[in-house]
């Protein structure tokens, strides 16, 4: 098998081509539809998804230049549930700047975010692969999952008997999806074996879940300027995240009593709540459960990666992608 690429040249790859088609956006009429779509390509952001897409193609032997066009997609998507996502969570800012319902208005981050999922399928359309209504096939649910997904998320706000289970099922759709998905597509893209293309896409979601139980954690206890993103925002909207389930569930009667008032109070001072339920989480030690149900996801991602049957220096760089992903502050 061919000579593989590292991350950085992914990367670059992969920015190069964004950046590029974030400026032809940003110069097209009207103006009020296509610059706030500029402005969210060229705020920068990790692009994990679109890197893990590249790689898991160059894993596997497949050419990344045909594959560009697909990771392009499934970044623009990604973005695409950051603006309306900002709005459902009352987020004011992302990757330390103003989100865009903040920055221009609401209608226009709605209708800036629709043409983001339209222009995802654009991107993924120019592919030229034998695999691609397969690749799409797969893009489409992932889609689907990723609303479903946001759907629980925000019925979850509301409900009082919310499992980790259900947690679980909730995080598998709004974000493990979408890793696995992206990674799978990179398979399909250089023509893997299907069983190892099931491999890869588990990798994904346990990956995926490790990272939303990561990305709950830095919700709380993040440093701001690092994180990009305000400090207690799942605390305020009552996020039954797992955080907030487990400390329900090994609460004392007293701290459980003191949880569910600040739930249950509708008029409150923010940074007085985000404290209050801040300081039982840390009483009960949830920093160290959550990072510890993190790792659990981490090392049977890492399973899933060792059962593909390639050499081990192949599988290198996504085991350093993941381990990077673990060790994030942002
Ligand atoms: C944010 O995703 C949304 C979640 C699923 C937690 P990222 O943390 O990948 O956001 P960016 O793209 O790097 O800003
Ligand atoms: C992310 O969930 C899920 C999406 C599909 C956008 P969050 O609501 O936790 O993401 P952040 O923290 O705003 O990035
Ligand atoms: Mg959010
Ligand atoms: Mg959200
Ligand atoms: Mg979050």
């Amino acid at each position: 098998m061919k000579a593989m690429y590292s991350i950085p040249e992914l990367q670059e790859m992969l920015v190069e081509q964004l950046n590029k088609e974030a400026g032809l956006i940003g110069k097209t009429q009207p103006i009020n539809l296509y610059q706030p779509i500029e402005y969210t390509l060229h705020m920068g952001g990790k692009r994990l998804r679109p890197v893990m897409l590249l790689m898991a193609c160059d894993l596997f032997g497949g050419d990344v230049n045909v594959a560009l066009q697909a990771a392009l997609a499934v970044e623009v998507f990604h973005n695409f549930t950051l603006l309306h996502d900002d709005i459902m969570d009352k987020a004011e800012i992302r990757r330390n700047q103003p989100a865009v319902h903040k920055k221009y208005n609401e209608n226009v981050a709605i209708l800036s975010g629709d043409a983001m999922s339209i222009m995802a399928y654009q991107y993924l359309l120019k592919t030229e692969h034998s695999a691609i209504q397969q690749v799409a096939q797969l893009f489409s649910r992932t889609a689907m999952e990723v609303c479903e997904g946001q759907q629980y998320d925000m019925d979850f706000e509301n409900q009082a008997n919310v499992s980790i289970e259900d947690y679980l099922e909730m995080i598998r759709l709004k974000t493990a999806a979408l890793i696995a998905g992206a990674l799978k597509m990179g398979a399909l893209l250089a023509d893997a074996p299907e069983a190892d293309a099931e491999r890869i896409y588990r990798f994904g979601i346990k990956l995926g879940l490790a990272f939303q139980l990561q990305d709950d954690l830095l919700d709380v206890f993040a440093d701001q300027a690092k994180f990009g993103k305000k400090i207690g925002g799942d605390i305020l909207s009552n996020k039954k995240t797992f955080l907030l389930l487990k400390a329900l569930e090994i609460a004392s009667p007293e701290q459980r009593a003191e949880l569910e008032h600040w739930i249950n109070k509708t008029d409150f001072d923010p940074q007085e709540k985000v404290a209050a339920v801040k300081k039982v989480y840390i009483k009960l030690n949830l920093q160290e459960i959550s990072s510890q149900k993190s790792d659990e996801y981490y090392q049977a991602a890492l399973h899933e990666l060792q059962a593909i049957e390639l050499e081990n220096n192949r599988k290198a760089p996504l085991l350093l992608l993941a381990k990077t992903i673990m060790e994030r502050e942002h």
